[in-house]
Parts: C-alpha cells; structure tokens; sequence
C-alpha cells in the first residue's frame, strides 16, 4: 500500500528526532532507509507502522491521513520483522507464525496460510521445532513467516540482518523481496548494511531526524531485459 509522512516532526523532551519530514512510498516498491544510530530510521518505521504518532505532521495511508482512530486498523494490515527476531521460546514454529491471528476473525485458513509461508520461508519441515533448536538466519525466516500470516499489505523491517552474518543476511533480504512481490507487499527497510540497501528498489537516507538524500536505484540490466525490453 502506499504510505506518506507529509511534514512530520517527532519530537522528545529535549531532541527531535525526525524534523519536517516529507516521504512518499510507492505501492509495491522497496525502499531502504539508511543513516547512522540516532539518525530517526526506527522511528520512521514506527511511524509507517500506526505504532507511533507524529507530533506534528500526517502519515498517509492510501492518500487518507492515519487518525488515531484508524491507527488498531492500519496495525493490522503492518507485518514487522525486527532484528532480534523476538520468537516465543517456548511455541513451536508453526505456533510463533500462528500466533498473531489467532485472537483475530480473519477470512483465510490460518493454519493453511501458515504452513504455506513456512514453505515460502523454506522451514515446512521445521514447523513442529522450538525458536532454540534453530539457526539465527532460520530464526529471523520464522519472524518473517510471522510477519506476514495476517496478509500485511506492509511490511516493515528494522535492521532485519543486523544480528546475522552477511551471507546469511544476503539470504535474507533476498527473501524479504522475493515475498514481497510474491504477496504484492510494500516493504521498508531500516539497514546500516550497503549491501541490503542496494538491493532495494530505493535508498533514503537520513542524518539528524532529516532526508540528506534519495536515491532511485536502476535494476541491473538482466532485470529489465526479463521484464521485457523496458531498457532505456
Ligand atoms: N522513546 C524515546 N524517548 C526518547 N528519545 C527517543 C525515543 N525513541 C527514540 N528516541 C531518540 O530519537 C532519535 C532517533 O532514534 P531512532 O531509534 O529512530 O534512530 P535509528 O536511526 O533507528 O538508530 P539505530 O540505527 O541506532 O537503530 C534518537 O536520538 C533517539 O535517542
Ligand atoms: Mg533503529
């Protein structure tokens, strides 16, 4: 879906951690957010998400201004991947990806939907396994299974290979994009790795609470010739 932070401040007794900030996310892009510690990436994602609200300013949501009245709804339709992967030890991995609409009327086959994203995530055959019988990079495929069982028309991800190893975390974000367009998802990306915010479709970086540049990034050229001959 496409969000927007249009003028947005977020300040805190004493600091202001995002100042006046305009962004406009496509539907359907990839977008990397980049910048050192304390430069505002997790509290754009926050923002994005309905899990905080600017003290001044608008998020948009599909063109309409995120109300506090809106904001359990816009939730709802937000899948968050965070960097410590924040599993439920003692649920099975089914249960870890089950677990967040269980408490909700939702119009698919839960269990069904799970089994499917676990096979998405390459982790079917590990699904009556515990959070500790597995790897960080296996870890961070359940969260991302998670993530995306309530068919998130967002996904945000705040440094979601900072505690894995780069190969690993290659793997990663190559899955976060491949599912991304396999389920038609938006997806922001907070990263401190180059790497990752290369393979977005987008950099924005920021310093200070503000956006000190933004980069559309061309696909390589194989891409483009797969999508047909779109080659400038
Ligand atoms: N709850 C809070 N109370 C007070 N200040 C906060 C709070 N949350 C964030 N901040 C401040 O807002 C600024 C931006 O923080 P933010 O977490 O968005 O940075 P970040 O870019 O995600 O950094 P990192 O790369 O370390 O995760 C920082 O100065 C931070 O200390
Ligand atoms: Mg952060």
């Amino acid at each position: 879906m496409p969000v927007s932070l249009r003028g947005v401040t977020r300040g805190y007794p004493g600091l202001t951690a995002l100042d006046a900030v305009n962004l406009e996310v496509a539907d359907g892009t990839a977008v990397a957010l980049t910048g050192s510690s304390g430069a505002g990436k997790s509290t754009v994602l926050h923002l994005l998400g309905g899990m905080d609200a600017p003290t001044t300013g608008t998020v948009e949501i599909d063109g309409k201004a995120l109300t506090p009245r809106r904001m359990d709804e816009h939730r709802r339709q937000v899948g968050f991947v965070f960097q410590r992967f924040h599993l439920l030890p003692a649920l099975t991995v089914l249960d870890n990806v089950l677990a967040p609409v269980l408490p909700r009327r939702v119009d698919f086959d839960r269990r069904a939907r799970a089994v499917e994203l676990l096979e998405a995530v390459g982790l079917a055959a590990r699904a009556s396994a515990l959070p500790a019988e597995l790897s960080g990079g296996q870890q961070q495929r359940v969260a991302i299974a998670r993530a995306l069982i309530g068919r998130p028309r967002l996904l945000l991800a705040d440094e979601p290979t900072g505690n894995l190893d780069s190969v690993i975390g290659r793997d990663i974000v190559d899955l976060l994009l491949s599912l991304r367009e396999r389920y038609g998802t938006t997806l922001v990306v907070a990263t401190h790795d180059p790497e990752v915010a290369a393979s977005c479709d987008r950099i924005v970086r920021l310093q200070d609470g503000r956006i000190t540049a933004d980069t559309e990034l061309t696909p390589p050229a194989d891409v483009l010739d797969r999508l047909g001959g779109l080659r400038p």
